[in-house]
Order: structure tokens, then sequence, then C-alpha cells
């Protein structure tokens, strides 16, 4: 788990700004759920035999002695909420969420023990146009930032009555090559063995190569849907690749499938995963209700975005203060521009100027107030540039009433705009 310290939080308010207003022009509501659920929900909708719910869940006994658990991912809490709250009962719901994952996985690069998700969850919407425009979201949402180097790829995952069949192929295929798989995979053919298909062994993996396709194993109404999802996405100018592998690492999905990777993230290059999962309403209570989501991995997202996405957070201000009655007379100021939306890093430290001066410099603010005990004698407010303007032949220093407020917000207002 990781700290975020100030500069990295700036470039994060970044990029939530930019979600906040693309969502806002597809018309998504946010959502905020618990992080704590109960460990039930995890377990019924993510599946027992996936890694997430057999390995890497935060659970624990409350007070109460009830198992709880920190939300491993956002669609279960999602759902649980609308379900709820009756949300469903108002017609379809389209939802955004941002916030903290737990899993306890190996931290690596791109692969932390908390972790952030931007998810979005359409609930009551069946058509294969919503696949692709789901999918279009998450796209759009990433080419807006300015990534480049990203594939989609995309797979069907059929009905439950394709995997069904699926499965017994499979299962007699795994038997057949049974001493080769790792003991954990040996464990899960009876449970599930298509949660084999997500091993993280790399020998097992290579292994898989050579299983059959659950793509092979689909009915042809599951066929025409998802060569539907494809023709749609080729409307949309987005580019695709079909992986017949790609299963996603939860049991709830069917259909669509999608992931987004980036070519500058190494092992852990999937930045966004998502699909169709059309029965987990009905499995967790609800009437039979269609659904489609992703979610967006924000540090993965933050890793490729580099220095692109702007970290300066430098005041408009530095406010070089000393004396008795300057200080005050400082704190009084500054406390009067930042009402007028001036931001001001006011130097508290009552040190000499000189070294209020470096901090100042350090500080990255383009102006400087300065107030000492003769400024405030002469009721005046000197103020002097830092860094260098468009406009280079404009005076470096400037002195205005401490009196005239007016004529100072406007002043500082101009320059900062400037
Ligand atoms: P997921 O594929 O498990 O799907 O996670 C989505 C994204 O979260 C991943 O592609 C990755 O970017 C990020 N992520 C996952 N685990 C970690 C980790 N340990 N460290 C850093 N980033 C991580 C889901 O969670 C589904 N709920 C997505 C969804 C929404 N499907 C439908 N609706």
């Amino acid at each position: 788990m990781t700290d975020l310290l100030p500069d990295e939080v700036h470039r994060w308010n970044a990029v939530e700004n930019i979600a906040r207003k693309q969502f806002g022009l597809v018309g998504l509501k946010e959502i905020r759920t618990p992080l704590l659920e109960a460990t039930e929900l995890f377990s019924r909708s993510i599946g027992e035999a996936s890694d997430v719910v057999g390995k890497e869940m935060y659970t624990f006994f409350d007070r109460a002695d009830r198992s709880c658990t920190l939300r491993p991912e956002g669609t279960a809490s999602v759902v649980r909420s609308a379900l709820q709250h009756g949300l469903l009962s108002q017609g379809p719901q389209r939802l955004w969420y941002l916030g903290p994952m737990f899993r306890y996985e190996r931290p690596q690069a791109g692969r932390q023990r908390q972790f952030h998700q931007l998810g979005v969850e359409y609930l009551g919407l069946a058509s294969s146009r919503i696949d692709s425009e789901v999918i279009s979201i998450a796209w759009d949402l990433l080419l807006s930032l300015g990534l480049k180097g990203l594939v989609l790829e995309i797979n069907s995952l059929g009905k439950a009555e394709d995997r069904r069949n699926y499965r017994t192929c499979l299962i007699e295929w795994l038997q057949d090559n049974f001493e080769h798989l790792d003991s954990d995979s040996q464990k899960k053919i009876n449970i599930n063995p298509l949660r084999i298909l997500d091993t993280k062994n790399v020998d097992t993996q290579k292994m898989l190569k050579e299983a059959p396709l659950l793509i092979n194993n689909l009915c042809n109404e599951s066929l025409d849907r998802f060569e539907k999802v494809q023709e749609l996405l080729k409307a949309l100018e987005i580019p695709f690749k079909l992986n017949p592998r790609l299963v996603r690492g939860l049991d709830y999905y069917g259909h669509t499938a999608f992931e987004i990777l980036s070519d500058q993230l190494g092992a852990q290059s999937t930045v966004c995963g998502g699909g169709r999962y059309d029965s987990l309403i009905e499995e967790l209570g609800g009437a039979d209700t269609p659904a489609m989501g992703f979610a967006i991995g924000l540090e993965r997202l933050l890793l490729i975005l580099g220095n692109s996405i702007s970290n300066d957070i430098s005041p408009d201000v530095y406010f070089v203060n000393k004396g008795y009655q300057a200080e005050t007379n400082a704190l009084v100021l500054s406390r009067k521009l930042r009402a007028q939306n001036i931001s001001i890093e006011l130097d508290s430290s009552g040190s000499a100027f000189a070294k209020q001066f470096k901090r100042a410099d350090r500080s990255g603010a383009k102006w400087a107030l300065v107030l000492g005990d003769d400024e405030v004698s002469r009721g005046e407010v000197f103020i002097k540039r830092l860094r260098n303007s468009h406009d280079d032949k404009s005076p470096k220093q400037y002195k205005i009433s401490s009196s005239d407020i007016d004529q100072l917000i406007n002043f500082l207002k101009d320059k900062i705009k400037n």
C-alpha cells in the first residue's frame, strides 16, 4: 500500500477532473459505496474459485462476529447498493465510481495491495449497442488523457449454457494433461475449470495455449451477438483485436469481455478490464437484469501518463512577512485575498527576509507580496515578480497602498491571469 504525496495527489486530481467531465458528457451518475462489505457478497459474485476470493481478500470478523471484507473491486458493491435502494425500479442506471480497492497480491510496479479503480456500470441495458458504447467510454477517456500505444482486446464468453458445454470439453483436456498442471490448478479442475485459464503460473499458462477455446463452443446466437458488437466497434472507429484466450479473472462475466492494454506497462499491462455480467443481479437476489461495465486501474493509468499530466501545485503568490504588526497584517490580508480565489502561501517562519525570499523562489509562485515594518509604517504593500512573464519589459516590482485592497486584488488577478 502506498502513500500519495502532495505532488502525486495533484496529478490524480487532474485525471479525476478529466474523468468527471468526460462521464458528465455521457450522463453518468456517481455512486459511492462503503469500503467494507459482507464477505459473502464477493464470494457469491466473484466466485470461490477465483484468485481474488480464494487468495487475495482482506477478510476479518468484526466485533459482532460477522465476516467482513475490504472490497477487492467495485461491481458487486454497486449491484448490492442498487438492489438495496431499489434503484433498478427507477429504470436503467448508468453509474460511475472511483475509490480504493484491496487485494492481497504480490506487489510490483503497477500492482499494489491498495489500488484505485475508476469504474462504470450500466445496469438494466441489454443491447449489443450498449456493449460498444461502454467500451467506447473507456477508450475515449483514455484517449482524452492523451494516451498512445493502447490495444483493445475483446472476446465473447457466451451464454451460461455455452460455458457449461465448454466446461465439459475443457475438463476432459485438463484431465489428459493433469500432471503438467500446477497444484493450484489441479485443485480447480472440478470446482471451476475456467478459472484455471487465468492462472498466474507461467508454466501452466504456456501449456494452456493448446487448450480448447470457448469461442469454438459458442451457440449461433452468442456468435451473432459478438459479431454485432464488432460491427458497432468498427462503426465507432475503435480498433480492436480478437483474443480468444481472454477470460477475465472474475466469475460473473458472460458474452462480451474486454481489456485495454498499454505497451508501456511491462508485466502489468492491463489498464482497463470489463465486460457484460447479465446474471449477477439475479444471483444477488434481484430480478433478471442485464448489465455491463468496466474498471480502469488508476495507478497504472498514472504510470503511463508519466509527466504528461501536470503536477504544478505552486501558489499564485508567496507572502514574505516579518515584524509583529507586519505578520498580523499579512495574516489578515492573506485571508482577504484567498476569498478572491487568489492562492497564497503565507510564510509563517518569522525568519530573515533573505531566507523567506529563498523559500518564495522554491515555492514556484510567480509573485511575492512583501510586508515588513517599513511597509507597515508607510501604509504600503510591496510586490515583487519572481518569475519572468511573457511581458519581460514590465517592472519587476510595484508598491500599492495597503488600504486600497480592491486595487491590490485587481492588480494580482490581472498579473496571475497573464
Ligand atoms: P479487474 O480486471 O479485476 O476487473 O480490475 C480492473 C482493473 O483494475 C485492472 O485492469 C487493473 O488496471 C486494475 N487493478 C486490478 N488489480 C490491481 C492491483 N492489485 N494493483 C493495481 N491495479 C489493479 C474488475 O475489478 C471488474 N470489477 C471490472 C468491471 C466493472 N467489470 C464490469 N464492471
